[in-house]
């Protein structure tokens, strides 16, 4: 294992969260359930399956149900994320886990089908994770995912540009047309998508802010030194109650998420 993954902070937040994140409240296990339904709606012959980003296996578990006999290879940056997927789907027998950063692989060629659910807007720049990607996949081959874009945790995210306009975000969520962009760059056709917008409910702006914690999502997209005071916290949260509520007492946060399937070289 390379001291580079293991010492990534995208690999600490979601290991140090690996054991809380299940029981989050959000959008991750629905959005994996509703990818898994349109990736076996597909119909099209499947000879194996790269997950990327499979956490602690909400998509693989559907992965795994619907393709019992296909090698499906499993890739994860977070070894916490991975133990987890172990407890979940023990003496899967057509299941690899390798933990590793997927940005370090080399597997030119070796896929039919790359899935990847809630994960893709974590591996930054997207150009660089789609180009890679392709060079995974046979000639043909499919991409299925599903990822957050521009738009989800906007509240958030506004509200902290208020507080703390000295601290700007390092990195932002990609717009839908952005991501097409940089998948036809690729050399992927899309085949079909759907963006979904919900919001999901939490009894305080603090239970919000500690649950994205307990996720693993706290830090992506701020460097270290940019990360809010305690005063700053507290301020956010106020305007957060008063700004976003949903009218019985809690807060609301905005998700957006991009659903696609997407063929390697033009449609035939
Ligand atoms: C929000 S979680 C989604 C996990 C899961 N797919 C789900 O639907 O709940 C994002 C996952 O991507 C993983 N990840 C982020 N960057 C990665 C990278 N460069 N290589 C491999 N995994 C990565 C994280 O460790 C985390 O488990």
């Amino acid at each position: 294992m390379s001291s580079m993954v293991e010492n990534c902070p995208i690999s600490k937040h979601f290991g140090a969260a690996a054991k809380s994140y299940d029981r989050q409240p959000g959008v991750q296990s629905r959005v994996a359930h509703r990818l898994a339904t349109r990736i076996s709606k597909g119909g099209k012959a499947v000879s194996n399956v790269l997950e990327v980003g499979c956490g602690t296996g909400f998509l693989t578990a559907h992965l795994c149900r619907f393709f019992p006999d296909t090698p499906i290879v499993a890739v994860d940056i977070a070894g916490g994320m991975l133990d987890r997927v172990r407890t979940r789907l023990p003496q899967q027998k057509n299941l690899q886990l390798i933990r590793a950063d997927i940005c370090e692989l080399e597997m030119t060629g070796m896929f039919s089908l790359i899935a990847s659910s809630s994960a893709l807007h974590w591996m930054m720049p997207l150009d660089n994770t789609l180009r890679l990607l392709s060079s995974f996949l046979h000639p043909g081959g499919r991409l299925s995912f599903a990822m957050m874009v521009r738009g989800t945790l906007a509240e958030l995210h506004a509200l902290r540009e208020e507080v703390a306009p000295q601290k700007p975000y390092v990195r932002f969520l990609p717009t839908t047309s952005a991501v097409f962009g940089l998948m036809r760059c690729a050399g992927f056709t899309v085949e079909d998508w759907t963006l979904e917008s919900s919001s999901v409910r939490y009894n305080s702006a603090f239970g919000f802010m500690k649950s994205l914690k307990r996720q693993g999502v706290t830090g992506g997209f701020v460097s270290p030194d940019n990360m809010l005071t305690r005063g700053e916290i507290r301020k956010l949260a106020e305007k957060y109650r008063r700004r976003f509520p949903t009218g019985d007492g809690g807060i609301r946060a905005s998700y957006k998420v991009l659903y696609a399937d997407a063929v390697l070289g033009k449609k035939a």
